[in-house]
């Protein structure tokens, strides 16, 4: 949501602006902009559209310096156009900015006798920077003075004509990261948009603030006190993901998912004991309920998580979207576990809801994809997920990954509650060492989904119906079709279709029915023929015992490789993926960046 880089140095910034602004891409890519001081001269160049737009424009009329800010934006405030990227200018003062400044309308009335360009809440920021060095104030003074003055929720990256080698940054609610050089410093939205230029980060805690310079930075906290933050240093290189040769990052992630799902295995599950651990510091038997909170697809997951809990470790679960439940005042009780499950572990809502947890006394765990995130820094347990870099908007292999971590854990909270006996959790910790195999073997129906795909395709809208842990599996591949191919698409639990929804079923509406062979296999079926005695155009995901059953009651049948049910929900989110993929494809949509969507909301 929004990506910042920065870069003071000795040498030319621009082209390496541009290659952290490339990185940030999936955050937001509705329009960019770059400023930079080039002889103590503030200079920018912005356009709307992708960063491509901008390098072109670079092209023509090159910007350099040995310092400079740059901004790839995801709309908030201000339709996505030239005037409204940043950076923002006012007099000798450009920003950069991710989050959202709320009391923006009352600044700008107290400076009513400036003149707005843009629709952004970002640019008064600006102009009251700006208006602070007018009364005589120090650059440093006049910065620390205007974050004094702001609501809301931000990263920040400013520079000032005339003063050359230093860059203010402040954080509050949006994530911000300092990389360290030898002779350059370095500000970034995180670590992917550093990675090619430090492997030595500080993470600014909330409501920090710092100075930079080619050679230093001074860090001070809300209340301006000096102070010292603990440098991380990353491991393993740059995680830059490439996209190999695939056409898209999200068809790659896809194909990721056998060894992904098998790195995430790792990290809970013994295969020698065929048993599943609880990671340290995350105690099951003295707890009488979880509550998982997460934002679009992670909730999804956390939906399955469920199911697993409840029946195999006799623990209530509550599973809510972040946005509604950290403004309900929800009753939380201390003996409840709170876990956020969140890809990116910077999710505003889902953060926000962490901390409430926390707040009120709660043990609170994170389970992320990003173990240098916000919420892993803040929960007193990170649970990883290892999925690597996910760069496609659209989420894939986190979900597995997020299913798959989840699943270890309900077989670790059943043992130790005592609910699974050794023989279940023998069996099920096979079940699931099996899953990376029946993912790739899932993943050999690829051209037959995608011919189905291309009927698909030439729908307006579609219905996806699953009964018990594969409701949500329905919902995700309902958000993953609309996401990507614009079709409008509604998951539901199959025995609610007939309680309104199957009013909108005519001749040819297509409905994906999610159908292992369970013991919900007959009633989903039933769902199945009420719907194609109405016309709809049915499309089966089952697996094999279910495809001999269902002989000629679907249209299309798309037969997943058989699985225990208790990894069933994994295996099957193989063919949503597939479907809303080569859906999307055969419509030409942008897949990997679509339309109005950002991967990381980090504000409300
Ligand atoms: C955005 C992304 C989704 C993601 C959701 C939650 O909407 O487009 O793919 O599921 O945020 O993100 P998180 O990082 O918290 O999992």
């Amino acid at each position: 949501m929004c990506g910042i880089i920065g870069i003071v140095g000795e040498t030319q910034v621009s082209d390496r602006l541009i290659d952290g602004l490339k990185r940030l891409e999936y955050r937001g890519y509705d329009s960019s902009g770059i400023a930079v001081l080039d002889g103590g001269k503030l200079k920018r160049s912005r356009a709307e559209g992708k960063i491509k737009s901008l390098e072109a424009k670079l092209n023509d009329t090159p910007l350099d310096g040995p310092m400079g800010i740059a901004h790839t934006r995801w709309a908030t405030h201000g339709v996505p156009n030239e005037t409204n990227a940043h950076p923002h200018f006012s007099g000798r003062v450009g920003v950069v900015h991710n989050g959202i400044i709320e009391n923006f309308t009352e600044l700008r009335e107290e400076m009513s006798d400036r003149t707005f360009e843009s629709e952004t809440d970002t640019e008064v920021v600006a102009h009251l920077v700006d208006h602070l060095l007018s009364t005589g104030l120090s650059p440093i003074d006049a910065f620390s003075a205007a974050l004094k003055k702001l609501r809301g929720a931000y990263a920040f990256g400013l520079i000032i004509d005339g003063v050359e080698d230093q860059i203010f940054c402040a954080r509050a609610g949006s994530p911000l990261a300092i990389g360290i050089g030898e002779t350059e410093m370095y500000l970034g939205s995180d670590a992917m948009a550093l990675a090619q230029l430090s492997q030595k980060l500080i993470y600014l805690e909330e409501g920090d603030w710092a100075v930079l310079t080619p050679t230093s930075f001074r860090i001070f906290d809300s209340n301006d006190n000096a102070v010292e933050r603990d440098i991380t240093i990353l491991q393993g290189g740059p995680a830059v993901a490439e996209k190999g040769n695939y056409r898209h990052f999200m068809l790659k992630e896809i194909y990721e998912q056998p060894e992904t799902v098998g790195r995430t295995m790792h990290n809970y599950i013994d295969e020698f004991r065929l048993a599943a651990d609880a990671p340290e510091g995350l105690d099951f038997t003295d707890i009488d309920r979880i509550i998982i909170i997460a934002c679009g697809t992670a909730c999804y997951a956390a939906m399955v998580a469920k199911y697993w809990f409840e029946q195999v470790a006799g623990i209530a679960v509550d599973v809510d979207v972040a946005s509604e439940f950290r403004y309900r005042n929800p009753v939380v009780d201390k003996r409840s576990l709170f876990m956020a499950v969140s890809q990116s572990g910077e999710t505003a809502d889902t953060l926000a809801a962490l901390r409430y947890c926390k707040e009120k006394g709660l043990r609170t765990a994170a389970l992320v994809n990003v173990m240098t995130s916000t919420m892993a820094r803040e929960a007193d347990v990170a649970l990883p997920i290892n999925a690597g870099p996910e760069i496609g908007v659209a989420s894939t292999k986190a979900f597995t990954s997020q299913l798959t971590a989840l699943a270890a854990l309900t077989l670790a909270a059943g043992r130790d509650r005592e609910t699974l006996s050794r023989d279940g959790e023998i069996r099920m910790t096979r079940a699931m060492i099996t899953a990376p195999r029946l993912i790739k073997e899932a993943l050999e129906l690829d051209p037959k989904i995608e011919q189905i795909a291309f009927d698909l395709s030439k729908s307006s809208s579609a219905f996806y119906l699953g009964r018990g842990s594969q409701v949500p599996i329905a919902f995700e591949g309902a958000l993953k079709l609309k996401e990507i191919s614009y079709i409008h698409a509604e998951g539901y639990a199959a025995g609610e279709l007939k309680h309104g929804p199957i009013a909108l079923i005519e001749d040819g509406t297509p409905v994906i029915v999610l159908a292992p062979y369970d013991t919900l296999y007959e009633k989903t079926i039933s769902n199945l023929q009420e719907v194609a005695s109405r016309g709809a155009y049915i499309i089966l995901i089952t697996d094999e015992a279910g495809a001999a059953s269902a002989h000629d009651m679907a249209d299309e049948m798309i037969v997943m490789p058989s699985s225990d049910g208790f990894v069933a929900p994994i295996i099957m989110s193989i063919a949503i993926q597939l479907l809303a993929y080569h859906t999307a494809v055969h419509l030409g949509t942008d897949v990997d960046q679509p339309r109005n969507l950002a991967k990381s909301v980090t504000v409300e």
